[in-house]
């Protein structure tokens, strides 16, 4: 298996990773796919299976040992990772001193420190291979500080700082590691946000094709992949006006 090009998409059970699962299985790539609902999985690996191999892992990557778990499962396989997609995330709004604490923990669990450990646990092979890469999915929250959703973007500046130093330390290695910020996207996101009304959502970008410029912006070699123009005319607004009205201006959208 050592020559196929094998995916590792976490949080492959709705939303943007289902989407990536459905790009990398149109390039022939088989799929390893996670996420903790095996019944969406199953659904997914039937609806693929027919043109590319694809196998399910259900875990909890806000588990201590979730990464570990994870990488585990790829060895027993005899898989050789080809691309990992580090997409497994959520976020919560609210007053972030009333917000539970369990909620804000978990958030820096999966959003954060398991992301961090799958990078360390899987870039060491790619170097040696001299091939292949990661995609992280951060956000355009990444850009500014976000009052009422402070912890998620605090985890997805992470998100962003960490894949493009890894970006760096990987170049003329032949590994790329992209971050992809997407803007608002219609997904199961909003649900467990809390943001099912939120006027932010109103004009969301659609599942398929924030994927689809996400891997397309990964095979070109990018660091960053901002989704969409206006996403990226926004977010280059925010690194020119003072940080005082981004993060007022955020404020005020998040109300
Ligand atoms: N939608 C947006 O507007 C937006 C914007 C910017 C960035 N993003 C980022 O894009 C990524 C994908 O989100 P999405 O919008 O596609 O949301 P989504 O539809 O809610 O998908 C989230 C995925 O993560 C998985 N997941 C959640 N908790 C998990 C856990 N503890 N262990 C393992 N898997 C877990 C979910 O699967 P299970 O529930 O089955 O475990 C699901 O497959 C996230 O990192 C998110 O922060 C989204």
């Amino acid at each position: 298996m050592a020559d196929e090009r094998w995916t590792v998409i976490t949080g492959a059970s709705s939303g943007i990773g289902a989407e990536m699962a459905r790009v990398f299985a149109g390039r022939g790539a088989p799929l390893l796919l996670t996420a903790r609902r095996e019944d969406r999985l199953a659904a997914l690996k039937a609806e693929l299976s027919p043109s590319v191999r694809v196998e399910t892992v259900a875990l909890d990557l806000e588990r201590p040992d979730g990464a570990d778990r994870l990488v585990a499962a790829v060895e027993e396989r005899g898989i050789v990772v080809h691309t990992l997609v580090n997409n497994a995330g959520f976020g919560f709004q609210g007053r972030f001193a009333t917000l539970p604490y369990a909620e804000q923990a978990a958030m820096v669990e999966l959003n954060v420190t398991s992301l961090t450990r799958l990078c360390r646990l899987v870039l060491p092979g790619l170097l040696e291979r001299r091939r292949g890469g990661i995609i992280n999915l951060a956000s355009t929250a990444s850009f500014q500080a976000v009052p009422f959703m402070a912890v998620y973007a605090a985890t997805k500046a992470y998100v962003l700082s960490l894949s493009e130093a890894l970006h760096e330390e990987a170049r003329r290695s032949g590994v790329v590691v992209t971050a992809v910020c997407p803007g608002a996207t219609a997904t199961e996101f909003t649900k467990r946000a809390d943001m099912e009304t939120s006027k932010l959502f109103a004009n969301a970008m659609d599942a398929a094709t924030v994927a689809r410029l996400a891997v397309e912006g990964y095979e070109a070699g990018r660091a960053v992949v901002i989704t969409g123009a206006a996403n990226a005319a926004m977010t280059l607004a925010s690194r020119l006006v003072p940080r005082g009205l981004t993060r007022r201006a955020a404020a005020w959208l998040q109300r």
